[in-house]
């Protein structure tokens, strides 16, 4: 992809986005279709390179890469049209040294990037719900 370094070969499928989509469009529009997920999703990683508590994790990583792919990952659950081509949670959050309080503050920075483009408070919740069980692929004991 234009923009990103290479990373290892593997294969894209939506499984790998580690959650069902959504079904019917009521969540898409609560997040205002793609044009709003993409601000959603520009902001959110705008905030976790920004933070001063998990920054340091973000830097160094492929920004352009990590946009475009929650982007997708993002879109492809909220069932608002697109496919999820990266690497599963696991793979992704591989030797990280992710911990609980990364993951809070992570979820924190979310929802911010959900408050500010004015998507429900039931339609966060619902979409957090979607993405909870994916802690325990992300974050290292
Ligand atoms: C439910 C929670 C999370 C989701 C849904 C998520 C989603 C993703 C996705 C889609 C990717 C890109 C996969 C790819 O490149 O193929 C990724 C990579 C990454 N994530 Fe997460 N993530 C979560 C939690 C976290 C947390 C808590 C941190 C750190 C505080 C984190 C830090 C990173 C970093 C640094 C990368 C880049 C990896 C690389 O460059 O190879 N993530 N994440």
């Amino acid at each position: 992809m234009p923009g990103e370094e290479a990373v290892d070969p593997y294969r894209a499928d939506n499984a790998n986005a580690g959650a069902q989509p959504f079904e019917g469009d009521g969540m898409a529009r609560a997040f205002g279709g793609q044009e709003g997920i993409r601000r959603i999703v520009d902001d959110f990683v705008a905030r976790n390179f920004a933070d001063p508590v998990i920054g340091d994790i973000f830097a160094n990583h492929d920004r352009v890469r990590l946009t475009r792919t929650l982007f997708e990952q993002f879109c492809f659950i909220l069932n608002a049209g697109c496919d999820y081509t990266g690497r599963d949670m696991r793979a992704s959050h591989k030797d990280m040294g992710v911990q609980q309080a990364d993951m809070n503050r992570l979820v924190e920075n979310l929802q911010a990037a959900m408050r500010a483009q004015k998507v429900s408070f039931a339609a966060q919740n619902r979409f957090l719900a979607k993405l909870a069980p994916m802690r325990r692929d992300v974050v290292e004991r």
